[in-house]
């Protein structure tokens, strides 16, 4: 049998920025920003999707957006489909993506709202993960994965820091287990706190 190969189609990369914060100027989204930057740079052709949570706010899951998840698609309600509609569309996004920067802020010891509704609404059991006789197992898989982590303490490697085991354990439950951490600590400890650890945020960028 012979294998066809179509050499002239070039290997598209898609780079997902997806913004966090609660804030436009937010220290998260600047590191996002430097490091899609440099990651278009070694990926020259790449396309690029920036989704902010903050301009296209998602809502809390409420009692229409369980009952459309768990409602069979040939019984959804016009509401029920437009809900999952929405989440189809969030979950292609991320399924058509290559490589994912998300920028984090550490709010309150965790992750911002506006990223854990995000995750909400693209945790969907048989699109994102499902269980199997061996557990459960993530749909999401075959990418590379960057945290950018911007935080006014230092927490990292403390019981204190929250935020890197959750997004570990919840990224690997749908599939993606291929991140890199990038943390910018310690920004509100007064300006040379701030810029050493805007400096050690930017040097672990220059080395990806
Ligand atoms: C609502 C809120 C909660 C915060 N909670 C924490 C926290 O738990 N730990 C911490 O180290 N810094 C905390 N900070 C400081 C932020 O982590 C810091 O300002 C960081 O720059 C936030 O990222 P951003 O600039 O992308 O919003 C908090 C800031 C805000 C606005």
């Amino acid at each position: 049998m012979m294998l066809e190969l179509n050499l002239t189609e070039p290997n598209m990369t898609t780079i997902l920025q997806i913004n966090s914060a609660a804030r436009t100027e937010a220290q998260s989204t600047l590191l996002a920003n430097e490091l899609t930057a440099k990651l278009q740079q070694s990926h020259p052709d790449a396309t690029l999707v920036v989704r902010d949570l903050l301009t296209n706010s998602l809502p809390h899951l409420d009692e229409a957006a369980l009952g459309a998840f768990f409602t069979p698609a040939e019984q959804r309600n016009a509401q029920q489909q437009a809900i999952i509609a929405r989440s189809d569309a969030l979950v292609a996004e991320l399924k058509a993506a290559d490589i994912i920067v998300i920028g984090a802020p550490m709010y309150n010891f965790g992750i911002s709202s506006q990223l854990k509704v995000y995750f909400d609404h693209v945790a969907r059991a048989g699109v994102t993960f499902r269980y199997t006789a061996e557990g459960p197992q993530g749909l999401v898989t075959g990418k590379k994965v960057y945290v950018v982590t911007a935080r006014g303490g230092k927490y990292l490697g403390t019981p204190a820091d929250l935020q890197t085991p959750y997004l570990k354990t919840f990224l690997a439950f749908i599939g993606l287990t291929d991140v890199t951490f990038i943390f910018a600590e310690g920004l509100n400890l007064g300006e040379q706190s701030k810029q050493s650890g805007l400096a050690a945020a930017r040097e672990a960028i220059a080395a990806v």
